[in-house]
């Protein structure tokens, strides 16, 4: 079974609600076909009737809930949650009304907020930046995690490293400012979504250029500080660095140059040293190794909300929904 079967399945099991806010794009109604006739998912789909009668043509969306934002008889419920959790942003009750029915991403996360949905999932004609903001002032992170960070689950064919082809790989989305506090959190967020989502033991490395202060250097130094506060604030996760690539992933030569490490050779948790290093890490891979690559997933959100890229196909959609329910069962 492969990785996404075994997610869906999981998701089926005990069902949650995924609101999908971009109602003007044909793809998230052949998303949501999918997704009911699957039963991975309970779905809210916001929209006007006008919005579903035009790009909702010809797909049986029915079971289904849809939410038109300028009829909802929530909506002031929502204005009212958005007035108070944003108010000293200069929020009020006319900006907040504006902003829900200009943007239905915030439209869907007061949802979440308010208790009525479970998570969301939007992307497919929104930047990132777009889709995550709105999740990021209104859901905010959970208790403890001061940034949410994206990862992608891996899935190499054919693969004997990882385990047995299978990695997470982050930060791949979000932070643009990683320092080594930031590093040694997304260890720890990452070390928990591999065992949650693949059900198997993390092994984290902590990427550099250098393998245990083979070169030295601020870059080095900084991944090298994080794995100090890693082991420190994570102690039962294994986890190791300054590591490279090779040297975390290659048995042979995490022997050669980390002899001392359990992880070196090992490694089925990648954290990169920058937002760059993780971006193309990951299309690397995706492009020269094909291999599937879901996500990003966001890691740290109080709530489960999702991005997805602009290229996608329907079927990325239902994949990342079905990661998301099982995201929400992960917050019961
Ligand atoms: N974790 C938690 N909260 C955050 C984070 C974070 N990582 N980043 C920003 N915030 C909070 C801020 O504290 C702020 O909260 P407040 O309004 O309550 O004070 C709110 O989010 C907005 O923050 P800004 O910094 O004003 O928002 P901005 O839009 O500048 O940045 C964003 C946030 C969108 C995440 C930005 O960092 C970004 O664009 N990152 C890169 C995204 C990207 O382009 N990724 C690559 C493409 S993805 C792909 O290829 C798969």
């Amino acid at each position: 079974m492969s990785i996404m079967d075994s997610l869906k399945a999981k998701a089926k099991a005990n069902k949650k609600t995924i609101v999908l806010p971009e109602s003007m794009d044909k793809r998230t109604f052949a998303a949501a076909e999918q997704i009911l006739k699957e039963d991975i998912a309970n779905l809210v789909i916001i929209g006007t009737p006008e919005e579903i009668a035009a790009n909702g043509k010809g797909y049986d969306i029915t079971g289904a809930t849809i939410v038109d934002p300028f009829t909802d008889p929530n909506r002031q419920k929502y204005i009212d949650k958005f007035v108070e959790l944003r108010s000293k942003k200069g929020v009020t009750p006319e900006s907040a009304e504006k902003m829900m029915t200009e943007d239905y991403m915030y439209y869907a996360c007061l949802m979440c907020k308010c208790g009525d949905a479970d998570g969301a999932v939007s992307g497919a004609c929104h930047s990132t930046g777009n889709t995550i903001r709105p999740a990021l002032q209104l859901l905010k992170t959970k208790p403890g995690i001061s940034s949410v960070s994206g990862f992608f689950l891996m899935e190499v064919p054919d693969c004997k490293f990882g385990d047995n082809g299978l990695f997470v790989f982050a930060d791949c989305a979000v932070n643009t400012d990683l320092d080594s506090e930031k590093l040694a959190e997304i260890a720890g967020l990452s070390a928990e979504s591999f065992r949650f989502f693949t059900g198997g033991e993390p092994k984290v490395a902590m990427l550099s250029y250098s393998s245990k202060g083979s070169a030295k250097h601020d870059d080095v130094t900084k991944v090298a500080d994080a794995v100090k506060i890693a082991h420190e604030r994570f102690p039962d996760i294994e986890l190791d660095g300054e590591l490279q690539l090779d040297a975390a992933i290659v048995a042979e030569v995490g022997e050669l140059k980390a002899p001392d490490s359990k992880v070196a050779g090992h490694a089925n948790t990648l954290v990169f040293p920058s937002l760059e290093a993780g971006n193309i890490g990951y299309k690397l891979v995706q492009r020269l190794a094909k291999a599937e690559a879901y996500g990003p997933v966001l890691q740290g959100l109080a709530m489960p909300v999702n991005d997805l890229s602009r290229g996608c196909f329907a079927e990325d959609i239902v994949g990342v929904v079905a990661m998301t329910a099982v995201q929400a069962q992960m917050s019961e």
